[in-house]
């Protein structure tokens, strides 16, 4: 079956947002420490942040940056963090089990985000800890001078207040596994009362309440209409979190995992829209996606050390990525830019060697994964408004969600530029999917360029240190513009970005 779409710059869903491309920092495995810092290494600066890791973030075109956790923040004590290195403590961290140097803390990262060129997106630790460390931490980083923590910022080499807009109450605080885990009417309250207070300091926040770790939790929903019910008038944004891998040699699943997103995301509105009636208010709280990703969770690179053993920096969570990867975590964009009302930030988890579009070699090179190249094409030619496009496509079905569209895509347009950047995916594992586009209406008159990732040949083929590059996006041929129709074929289990102008 050929797959028909009509792009049409009337229907608009939204403005494609920049924070729909944020990424995140955690302290974990080699993240931080080997990843984007490494005092010694032969590409770093004065203040050890590798270059080479620099280059490739601004190339991904990561917009913000989540720090630092994840589960860490849990049991972070900021204040360890800053003042001389020499005299920062080391602690355990009890989320992975390791130890926590503290040489790259709160205002190193905020100098590595001035390089990076990167908005700071701050959690608070709600775990271990309250309302009055959360003031803390927000007097140090935002208020100019003239009190005790600001005036410690400034005498820490930060003269100028980090002004740090968004900030997230806590981390996954519906999880079990969670240090200080929460009921959902704990948590609320506790969301509440630290979001008001924290606004007496600064009225110029955007916060976040966690929502739920993922879709299969139990309390799913429930949890966010109990948070919500507790903490509307004081949040801007609801999280959401999710982690897919191929399980048992499922791949139609796994590559159907953007619909899974999709009816995450339509869940979470739906009950942040039952509040609203439910309370009668005008304002709407939004999604920040503040996790998202595939991550092999059962695989041994997850494993968290044991018992004595509290190493700094250990191998964790180093998932190498294929090309059925790479076209997943494209769909999963496409899915976040169809949802730009109400998506309005979103955090690919994470940035450097966990769970990662970017990879280094202590003392080594850094190199990017299969994953890195959907995320940068998107994040560069993402512009302008969303539109809604009908897809017309055949169907196949999953054992995990039943019958699912074969072809996803979405549209951006920039009107100014007079362009539209179509984003692609053919789930099809054998089968290549022609595809009609009707473009009339969009005034376009020549194809830009048009790329595709794939490899029908070797599909579990993934990039390392030595070979990063044999696949990597490549010219899709055949595409064709006439008349405002456009006619194109997407190999077998490939993602691709036509560009129009
Ligand atoms: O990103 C890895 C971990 O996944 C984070 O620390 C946690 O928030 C989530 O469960």
């Amino acid at each position: 079956t050929t797959t028909r779409i009509t792009v049409d710059p009337a229907f608009v869903v939204g403005p494609v947002r920049r924070r729909t491309f944020g990424s995140f920092v955690e302290h974990l495995g080699r993240c931080v420490y080997t990843g984007i810092y490494e005092p010694g290494h032969e590409s770093a600066d004065e203040q050890g942040f590798r270059q080479d890791v620099l280059e490739l973030v601004r190339e991904l075109g990561v917009s913000t940056i989540r720090y630092p956790g994840g589960n860490f923040v849990s049991g972070f004590r900021w204040e360890d963090s800053v003042g001389p290195v020499e005299q920062r403590p080391r602690r355990l961290d009890l989320a992975w089990h390791s130890t926590e140097p503290n040489t790259f803390g709160l205002d190193e990262f905020m100098s590595w985000c001035g390089k990076a060129d990167v908005e700071p997106m701050m959690a608070i630790n709600l775990g271990t800890r309250g309302l009055e460390e959360a003031l803390d931490i927000l007097e140090y980083c935002n208020v100019p001078s003239g009190t005790k923590l600001s005036e410690e910022r400034i005498s820490n080499g930060a003269v100028e207040p980090h002004r740090i807009r968004m900030w997230c109450l806590g981390n996954e605080m519906d999880g079990p596994w969670q240090v200080g885990h929460k009921s959902a009417e704990e948590y609320g309250r506790e969301a509440a009362k630290v979001a008001r207070a924290m606004r007496m300091v600064d009225s110029n926040l955007e916060l976040v309440a966690c929502g739920s770790s993922n879709s299969e939790m139990p309390t799913f929903g429930e949890w966010e209409r109990v948070v919500l019910s507790e903490a509307y008038d004081e949040v801007d944004l609801i999280s959401a979190h999710v982690y897919y891998f191929e399980e048992n040699g499922d791949l139609g699943s796994f590559l159907a995992s953007a619909v899974n997103m999709d009816n995450f995301i339509d869940g979470v509105v739906a009950t942040a829209d039952s509040v609203r009636t439910a309370q009668k208010k005008d304002k709407r709280i939004n999604i920040s996606f503040d996790e998202w990703n595939v991550w092999y969770q059962k695989r041994v690179e997850s494993k968290v050390p044991e018992g004595d053993d509290w190493p700094v920096a250990p191998r964790l969570l180093e998932d190498l990525y294929n090309v059925a990867d790479a076209v997943v975590v494209g769909n999963l964009l496409i899915s976040l830019l169809r949802h730009t009302d109400r998506v309005h930030a979103a955090s690919l988890a994470q940035l450097v060697n966990v769970i990662a579009p970017i990879m280094t070699e202590p003392g080594g090179p850094a190199w990017k994964q299969t994953t890195f190249h959907p995320f940068a094409l998107t994040s560069r030619y993402a512009r302008g408004n969303v539109l809604t496009i009908p897809v017309q496509t055949g169907s196949y079905h999953t054992e995990k969600y039943g019958e699912v569209p074969l072809v996803d895509a979405v549209a951006t347009h920039d009107e100014e530029a007079g362009e539209v950047a179509l984003f692609l995916v053919n789930r099809s594992i054998a089968e290549s999917a022609p595809v009609e586009v009707d473009l009339k209406a969009a005034g376009v008159t020549s194809v830009l360029e048009a790329v595709e990732l794939s490899n029908p040949d070797d599909h579990e083929w993934h990039a390392t240190q030595e070979d990063s590059t044999s696949v990597a996006p490549k010219e899709l041929t055949g595409v064709e513009l006439a008349d405002g129709h456009l006619s194109a074929a997407l190999p077998p289990m490939s993602w691709a970005m036509i560009r129009l102008g």
